[in-house]
């Protein structure tokens, strides 16, 4: 099995098991999103409220504009950036599940204007020049290949468009070896935004990020018996045992926001 699928794969079994507990989504709100994020808006990231409306903010989009959330997910970051700017909404993420979740959770919140669909970070399957702004929450630490993804993003966005996103960056001598975060391990995002078609103008640390992490993966951890009953041994284990690799290796060199325009 490639990379892509063994991740699309292990996403496709989050995201059937997550509907099924409400433990684990408590714990995130609690931990890991904190206050002040809708739950109708619900992440398997670390974003924020206070991050999603800077976000909102610094995309600069027109109105009516059209918004692209690469690896989106179930679709929650997404889809309440759109309804902070009024945007059209295109969503794309490796999982076929999060996809169907991502339709139905559009359906549940009434967005006027939101599409979803199956694709990689380097193969969107998207217009070219056809968005006002592109964003990703914790996900980009996944492409295999982040030269290709930033082509990608810079690809599908107008000239002046701007991308903004939320990513961790790796430790690459403690990744070595390791599937997925190790095939293209990235300590930092700047030279590669640069090398293909972006200027960066805004690249900060994330406050918090750090405690944040160990919170929500030790409440995951520390809620096993409950998580496993919830989600299902399969689900539980390959999400438990991601969080104690990446905590165990302090594989996680930073939590960074960063924006970028198309130049
Ligand atoms: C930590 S989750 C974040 C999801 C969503 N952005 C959120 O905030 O809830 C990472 C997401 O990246 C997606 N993903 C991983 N590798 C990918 C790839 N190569 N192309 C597209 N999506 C990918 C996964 O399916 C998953 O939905």
């Amino acid at each position: 099995m490639t990379d892509d699928n063994l991740v699309a794969v292990g996403y496709d079994a989050v995201y059937d098991a997550i509907p099924h507990s409400p433990t684990f989504r408590s714990l995130w709100a609690e931990h890991a999103s904190g206050d002040g994020y809708p739950p109708e808006y619900d992440s398997i990231s670390f974003v924020t409220a206070t991050e999603m409306r800077a976000i909102a903010r610094d995309l600069a989009l027109p109105a009516g504009g059209t918004l692209v959330d690469l690896a989106c997910g179930a679709g929650g970051p997404g889809l309440w950036l759109a309804s902070l700017t009024g945007a059209s909404l295109a969503g794309v993420d490796i999982s076929g599940v999060a996809v169907a979740r991502a339709r139905a959770r559009a359906a549940a919140v009434a967005a006027t204007s939101a599409t979803f669909v199956q694709g990689s970070f380097a193969a969107t399957g998207l217009a070219t020049g056809a968005a006002d702004g592109v964003v990703s929450s914790d996900a980009l630490q996944y492409a295999p290949d982040k030269a290709a993804a930033f082509a990608e993003a810079a690809r599908v966005l107008r000239p002046g468009g701007r991308l903004a996103f939320t990513a961790f960056e790796v430790e690459p001598d403690r990744v070595a070896g390791l599937p997925v975060l190790g095939d293209d391990p990235c300590a930092d995002f700047r030279p590669l935004l640069e090398a293909n078609g972006f200027s960066t103008t805004q690249y900060d640390e994330t406050p918090g990020w750090h405690a944040r992490v160990a919170a929500a993966y030790g409440a995951v951890l520390a809620a096993a018996d409950v998580l496993t009953d919830e989600l299902g041994a399969p689900a539980y284990l390959a999400m438990a045992s991601e969080m104690t690799l990446t905590q165990q290796l302090g594989i996680y060199r930073r939590r960074v926001l960063a924006v970028a325009e198309r130049v």
